[in-house]
């Protein structure tokens, strides 16, 4: 009974497709009924009968209008003064206005939540800086428009919960504004799709503010990744292994809770996969092809909604999502991806970040290291040792040392110090949000654009139908719809 409640409405509407295909497997053909529509899987136009991949379930890729432009490497007039309005001020949206004081050029003009007292405590966060206060905007769920509205802001900060993020990203790039969101910016396809279609028809940044990017092991390995030093990447490794059990009762209306029991898949990737996603040049030279998902029944959170607020065995346990979800990908250039999603199980926090290349390997959790071939410049002149079953061991944690100091990004060499003072998870959100604020005064490309934004979000919707629809394989969608061989490789952007 359970495992019919955990079935999606996108497995009832696959059902019926996937009776049209010639290689139906058996677990498509008992996965539902004919004829249900759900938004997200209105999309799904199914597999492409008689040809390789046949079993590939497909989503609708629209048309660009025409006349509308991508925005890859998009541009805007530089900003003197970056003028900011934050909306969402819970346990996120407090640290990204306190960050922003510490940023030059910077100018905060507007600060909104749909709670007045949030606001205020956010108020204080400037009078301590020494700022003057922002317009304040609360007391209802729409206050958020008329800061958006507002002539004198250049870009809106959202920090709100996740199913608001499309809707206030899509409006506020309508109002004129460039905008940034916290993760995941986008929950189904239809939002992605809009948000990306919103971005090429105002030719607006929209980033997504995915602060991992910024780590110190991350950047620092991207960079040896781009001097070559892993050979060939072939595989990576990422997730969301955080057990939030200290959180759950602290998110605003519960909906971080409510949107685990009513969707499967894996609902927060973006941590793992952006990272994963910059090494392996997505949409810079290689594209997402599929993606396969598989879950674990739910435990954990149902006997918390029991224990922890009373709720009834059979309400708690109807529960759409896993209590582990993994999902791996696979590039149009033969590369792959793992990423998982566990917040409720009993286990030290790691977003895993491995990568493995055709020449070496790095590993962030649980101990950070780097290992090489043998023949590499690192190790040059040591015997092959077969008694020695850590002859494939890490360098030396001085090795270790000695190269994270000599491959440091320049981005970190010039804001290590800063970023570790300033803080937000250890300095790397200070460094997002610096970066930021750098290349809209500059006029370059933001780190991030709305292509990368979709390919790390869709993780969410499409993990959902391939787990609803017993695993199957999802194409993952072009969002760049042709151009994701247009520039090669991934780069930061600076000022000459
Ligand atoms: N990047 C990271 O490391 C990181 C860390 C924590 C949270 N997050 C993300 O930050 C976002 C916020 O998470 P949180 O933990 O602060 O949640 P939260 O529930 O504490 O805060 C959300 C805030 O949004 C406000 N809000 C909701 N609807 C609104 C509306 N219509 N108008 C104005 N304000 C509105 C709420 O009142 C609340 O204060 C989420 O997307 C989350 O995934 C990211």
């Amino acid at each position: 009974m359970q495992r019919r409640k955990r079935m999606g409405k996108s497995a009832l509407i696959l059902a019926g497709i996937m009776m049209l295909g010639t290689a139906m497997s058996p677990v498509f053909a008992q996965s539902g009924k004919k004829g249900k529509s759900a938004s997200s899987a209105s999309k799904v136009i199914g597999p492409k009968s008689g040809q390789s991949g046949d079993q590939v379930i497909r989503t609708a890729v629209p048309e660009r209008p025409s006349g509308q432009k991508h925005v890859l490497g998009l541009r805007a007039p530089k900003l003197d003064t970056v003028r900011v309005g934050f909306i969402g001020l819970g346990m996120r949206g407090p640290g990204a206005v306190e960050r922003f004081t510490h940023i030059p050029g910077v100018k905060i003009v507007a600060l909104c939540d749909k709670h007045g007292e949030r606001v205020e405590k956010s108020q204080k966060i400037l009078d301590k800086a020494g700022l003057p206060a922002a317009a304040s905007y609360s007391g209802s769920e729409e206050a958020w428009k008329e800061l958006c509205q507002r002539k004198d802001i250049d870009l809106v900060y959202i920090a709100t919960d996740w199913k608001h993020h499309a809707g206030m990203m899509i409006y506020a790039m309508e109002q004129g504004k460039h905008v940034v969101c916290e993760v995941p910016a986008a929950m189904t396809l239809e939002e992605i799709w809009k948000v990306v279609d919103t971005a090429e028809r105002t030719q607006k940044h929209c980033m997504m503010l995915e602060n991992c990017v910024y780590d110190f092991f991350e950047l620092t390995t991207l960079n040896m990744a781009r001097q070559g030093l892993f050979g060939e990447i072939l595989h990576v490794e990422g997730g969301y292994l955080h057990n939030l059990e200290d959180f759950w009762d602290y998110y605003e209306g519960d909906w971080r809770m409510q949107y685990n029991k009513t969707h499967r898949g894996d609902v927060y990737p973006t941590h793992g996969f952006g990272p994963a996603c910059q090494l392996l040049d997505i949409h810079r030279g290689d594209r997402l092809d599929v993606l396969v998902s598989m879950d674990t029944k739910p435990a954990n959170l149902p006997e918390y909604l029991i224990n922890k607020r009373g709720m009834s065995r059979e309400e708690a346990y109807d529960f759409r999502n896993g209590e582990h979800t993994m999902t791996m990908v696979r590039t149009a250039k033969g590369k792959t991806i793992l990423i998982r999603h566990d917040v409720s199980s009993p286990r030290p926090y790691s977003r895993e970040y491995e990568v493995t290349g055709t020449k070496g390997f790095a590993q962030k959790y649980p101990q950070e290291g780097y290992a090489f071939r043998s023949d590499s410049p690192v190790e040059a002149g040591v015997m092959p040792d077969h008694e020695n079953l850590s002859g494939h061991g890490f360098v030396s944690e001085e090795a270790k040392k000695a190269l994270m100091e000599t491959y440091k990004h320049p981005i970190h060499k010039e804001l290590e110090e800063q970023a570790k003072q300033v803080g937000g998870h250890g300095g790397m959100d200070f460094i997002m949000d610096y970066r930021l604020v750098y290349c809209l005064r500059n006029g370059l490309p933001l780190d991030m654009d709305v292509y990368d934004l979709a390919e790390w979000c869709c993780l969410v919707p499409l993990s959902e139908i391939s787990l609803d629809n017993g695993s199957a394989p999802v194409a993952v969608p072009d969002f760049t719809r042709g151009h994701w061989n247009d520039v090669q490789g991934y780069r930061h952007a600076f000022t000459e």
